[in-house]
């Protein structure tokens, strides 16, 4: 069933942001005019007081100096973790935020296999999941001793949950079909086999309500310069239940995460609770800009979001529905139970110039290999009238053929 109204004329759209509960939202993030971004996928849009947040830490640096580090800086790992926690369905002491989703990946299988004693040999990782996941999987077992196996794309998981496996990591959200797996399920199945499942919370943190808690999760991670608008190269965050903060050694025991870091003892003993996940020294700089993003955060009402996120989807998937097949793209976008935020149109041979091509109207998405153009959706800062307009633009650079121009085809590092 659709989730809009007919029909879609620009004064119902318009009608629809009049009585969004989430509309007030826009004022507060920072787009350049002109701007439709549909990239909340990738790297969320600046909220405004990032700024002034930013600004405010430069001066800390200038007069505090030394002395920052007592007032505020050094905390911020667990007290950011704990403005996250009600975001994640999870409590204050169970989420720290810190390095990067690889990093916390290795620190976790590294956890959870020492705390098993090394009974079971194989960490299991999805093909077709973000390559980081399979990669750091790869390293961790190269170097502990453990064996890397893989569940084929589109393969049921059961038939490769033997006695064997230790850890499966698994994305919550797919980052290029959008699809949005049943956590609860596949948590009790994993568990059930005796192995343990880290969650990537990529593209769901921040994108729809997750309930870590409810769903029986035990590990999980995530970045926050995604949906959660804490700016490029934000720190990520890992989550751990709290009864499950005492099982062993992360393998990346460096001084931050030992339980007397000034004591500058000889040997590591880790710190108690989620801090043990610490390693080095943080960016108070980078910290700064996430923390007013989740204070921002902190009034969003995520069954809102969740239900302005799939009637901007729709929105948008049914503007296009009836021009997409002659120009030979297919919308691999799943149904709204099972889908994140995000749409993926698969333009198998001009996805990369079709994308530039939006870019130079203004209207930001990105582009995956092979052929997929991606475009995520922030509730915060987009109305249904700009992803009307995006989809219009869309419509145009298909039928003009404006994306065949020779200044579309040029790639840049980051795509
Ligand atoms: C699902 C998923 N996991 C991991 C990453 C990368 O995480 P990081 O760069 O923080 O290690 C991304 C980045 O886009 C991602 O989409």
């Amino acid at each position: 069933m659709s989730l809009l109204q007919r029909p879609l004329d620009l004064d119902g759209i318009r009608e629809l942001d009049r009585q969004d509960p989430l509309a007030s939202f826009k004022t507060r993030f920072a787009l350049p005019k002109g701007t439709i971004y549909l990239d909340g996928n990738s790297l969320g849009a600046q909220p405004s007081a990032a700024v002034e947040a930013v600004e405010g830490l430069m001066v800390q640096w200038r007069d505090l100096l030394i002395q920052g580090w007592n007032q505020g800086w050094f905390d911020a790992p667990e007290r950011l973790g704990d403005r996250l926690a009600p975001l994640l369905g999870a409590e204050p002491g169970e989420v720290l935020v810190t390095d990067t989703i690889t990093h916390n990946l290795f620190k976790l299988m590294g956890y959870i296999t020492e705390g098993q004693g090394r009974t079971r040999p194989v960490i299991l990782s999805e093909g077709g999941n973000f390559p980081t996941d399979g990669y750091i999987a790869q390293g961790f077992c190269r170097f502990g001793g453990f064996e890397h196996r893989v569940v084929p794309e589109g393969e049921a998981l059961e038939a490769y949950l033997d006695e064997r496996v230790a850890v499966v990591v698994l994305s919550h959200v797919h980052y290029r079909t959008g699809r949005l797996r049943d956590m609860a399920a596949i948590t009790r199945q994993v568990h059930a086999s005796g192995a343990e499942v880290i969650w990537d919370l990529a593209h769901s943190a921040g994108a729809l309500p997750v309930d870590l808690a409810a769903c029986g999760v035990r590990y999980a991670v995530g970045c926050t310069y995604k949906y959660l608008n804490g700016g490029p190269g934000a720190p990520a965050f890992l989550y751990v239940r709290r009864d499950c903060q005492a099982r062993g050694w992360q393998p990346l025991s460096g001084w931050l995460g030992h339980a007397a870091p000034f004591a500058f003892e000889a040997d590591y003993a880790p710190a108690p609770g989620i801090s043990q996940f610490r390693t080095g020294t943080h960016s108070p700089l980078a910290f700064a800009a996430l923390e007013v993003s989740l204070t921002l955060w902190q009034e969003v009402d995520l069954t809102q979001l969740r239900r302005k996120s799939q009637r901007l989807i729709a929105l948008f998937r049914e503007s296009l529905a009836d021009c997409l097949d002659e120009h030979g793209i297919s919308d691999i976008t799943p149904d709204e139970a099972q889908r994140g935020s995000q749409v993926g149109l698969l333009a198998p041979s001009h996805g990369y110039s079709i994308v530039q091509a939006l870019i130079a109207r203004g209207v930001i998405g990105d582009y995956r290999e092979p052929g997929l153009m991606r475009f995520g959706f922030a509730p915060l800062y987009l109305s249904h009238e700009d992803v009307w307009q995006a989809a219009q633009h869309l419509r145009e650079v298909l039928s003009e053929g404006e994306y065949l121009a020779p200044r579309f085809q040029q790639r840049g590092a980051v795509t």
